[in-house]
Order: C-alpha cells, then structure tokens, then sequence
C-alpha cells in the first residue's frame, strides 16, 4: 500500500522563498516518487484563524492553487484541493477536540506568538489552528507532512491526538512525521528570524521579477564584509543561507573565506544570489501566467480534488463516529 501524504499552506496570498523551499519542494518530491499517494490543500479555513479581508481570501485561496500548478504540483500525481471544500476537516476536528486539553493548546508558542502579534483576536479558531491541523492530516491517516520546521509543535500535538484516538477508541491513526527539506528554515531578509508574510521586508514572493528580487535584497542588513569569524546570526548569516539554498554550499565556503580574508562585495554577492534566485522562479512565473489565462482548467483540477479527498476522508470519519458512539 502506498504511503499518504498531505500538507497544506494557508491563503494569505501569493507564496514565498520560505513556503517554497520549506513546503512546496517536499511536496514535489512526494508527489514524484511512486511510493506516496499525495494530497495537497489550500489551508484557507486556517486563514480564519487570525484577521482576514473577505474578498482578499477569495482572492489569495487561487492564488495559491496556481502557485501549486505553476511550482509543478500535478493533479494527475497529487489531490489538489481547497480544505474548505472537503467538511469532514472540520467535523473530524471536532472530534478530535474531546480528547485535548485546553492548556495543552494555551501553551503552544505558535498560539502565543499570534496572540502577541494580534492581541485583539485570541480566537477559538486561533486556539483550535493545531486541532485541525491534526483534523486534516488525520483525516486522510496520512504518515508523511513536508512542512517547515516552525510546524514541528504542531505535528507533536497531532501526534498526540493520533495516540489518544488508537488507545481510548481503537482507531489505527499513524504518528505523522514531518518530512523535511533542505530549506526547512529560510531566513528573514531583515536579519531577524524567519521568512515570513506578516513581516515586511523579510520575504520575497515567487512572483517577483528579478527587479523586485535585486530590490528585497538591497535592503537586506550587512556588514564591512570582513572579520575573524563569520557571523552565524543576522543579515550576514542570513544571506550566506541563501547562497548555501540556490547557489550551493561550495559558493558558500567561498565567500566565507572571503569574509576571513581580502573581504566581501555584497553588492557583488547580492546581485549573483538575485540571478540565482530568478533562474529557479523564472520557469515557475512563465508556467503560471498561462496558467492564469485558462481559469476554466484551475476549476476542474479544484472541482476533482475535491471530490477525491471527500471520498477519502468520509471513510475515516465514519469509523471515527463509530468507534465514538455516534453511528
Ligand atoms: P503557512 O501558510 O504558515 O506556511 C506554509 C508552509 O510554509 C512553511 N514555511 C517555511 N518554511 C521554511 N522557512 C520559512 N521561512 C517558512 N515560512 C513558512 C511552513 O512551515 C509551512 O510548511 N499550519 C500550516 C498550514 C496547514 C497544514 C495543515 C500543513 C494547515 N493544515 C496540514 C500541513 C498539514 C502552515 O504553517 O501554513
């Protein structure tokens, strides 16, 4: 029997470097190896989890669907599908709900940072993001998660609620593990953290021309290019990781022993890392300008994912609702 597989990223518009490299490449990798059955969503009930414009999120949810196509996800290979199409997530999660603890989901620092960044909206939704993760993971017994390290709470706590359905209801749920990719973090151009859409400045989109790309990277922080020891944190560090991602880790060492010896020409390694990066996004931005002319197609490929994994999810749901009592 093949291995499932699902992953999803939410619709806050179109993707970035670190959705791209952390997520979308282990999506791809899965999907092209016979062994995985692949289901990829659009996570656009999590996008309710913190503020949202309504017509932007109808917007942002094609989006990302023709990131997915124009990246090289394939629906004759994988499921592609809009979460909210598929309802047995969010009733499974509510199951799912009757064996969490409530301090347990308190005390997630993923809950605690959207708080922080959005004091005026601690949600239930925003409480129940990782329930119905799990939700959707489960629904499917899938085994397998390519996502970002900064998911890994979130699959613990699936991981968790897997173990709890199998020992108090004798369901068979696997324990997900995520699956991993060389740019499982990709920094934030600001010097700071991770790439991230809520944080302006530190990202770049997949859209981005190379102008754009010169332009984000202009402003990313640097140094004198020259020291004893080669910073591992900041903006410098940041954008050798970046070279290490799509230039290579030989590059890499070669700038380092630039940075102990004659010194470093960011402007030099800004402009050779911007074409880098557009050579790998140029491919992607052709695929999905006509790809956005044929919105005939985008609504099949939606229309028969969806289909596809209610089928798939219904069956788990109903031996959940057995094994609970409730059929
Ligand atoms: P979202 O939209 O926040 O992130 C989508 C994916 O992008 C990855 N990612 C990164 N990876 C490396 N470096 C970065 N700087 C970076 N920024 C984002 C995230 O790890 C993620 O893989 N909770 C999920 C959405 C979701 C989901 C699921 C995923 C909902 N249900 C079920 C898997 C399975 C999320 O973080 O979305």
């Amino acid at each position: 029997m093949k291995k499932r597989v699902l992953s999803g990223i939410r619709a806050t518009g179109t993707l970035h470097l670190g959705n791209y490299l952390g997520a979308v490449k282990g999506m791809l990798e899965l999907q092209d190896n016979p062994d995985y059955e692949t289901l990829y969503m659009v996570a656009d009930v999590h996008t309710l989890t913190t503020p949202f414009d309504v017509e932007k999120l109808r917007a942002n949810r094609r989006e990302v669907v023709l990131d997915y196509l124009a990246a090289g996800l394939d629906p004759e290979k994988s499921v592609l599908f809009f979460q909210a199409d598929v309802p047995e997530h969010t009733e499974l999660a509510f199951y799912l709900s009757s064996v969490v603890n409530i301090a347990r989901m308190q005390h997630l620092p993923t809950f605690k940072d959207k708080v922080k960044q959005y004091p005026h909206h601690a949600t239930m939704a925003l409480l129940n993001y990782p329930i119905l993760m799990a939700a959707d993971i489960l629904a499917y017994k899938a085994g397998f998660v390519p996502v970002g390290i900064d998911q890994e709470p979130h699959l613990e706590v699936a991981r968790e609620i897997a173990r709890k359905m199998n020992e108090q209801y004798g369901m068979d749920f696997p324990e997900p593990q995520r699956f991993a990719t060389e740019g499982e973090y990709v920094p934030s151009l600001t010097g700071e953290g991770k790439m991230s859409k809520s944080v302006a400045g530190s990202y770049i989109n997949l859209t981005d021309g190379l102008d754009a790309i010169r332009d984000h990277l202009a402003s990313a922080p640097t140094d004198s290019g020259q020291g004893k020891v080669v910073p591992a944190t900041g903006g410098v560090a940041n954008l050798l990781t970046l070279v290490e991602l799509f230039q290579g880790e030989s590059q890499r060492k070669d700038y380092e022993k630039m940075y102990l010896g004659e010194g470093i020409h960011y402007q030099e390694l800004k402009e050779s890392l911007a074409q880098a990066i557009y050579k790998e996004l140029q491919p992607i931005q052709a695929k999905r300008t006509k790809l956005a002319a044929d919105q005939k197609y985008v609504d099949n490929v939606i229309a028969d994912g969806a289909k596809r994994a209610r089928a798939l999810a219904r069956q788990t749901v109903d031996e959940v609702k057995v094994k609970m009592g409730l059929g």
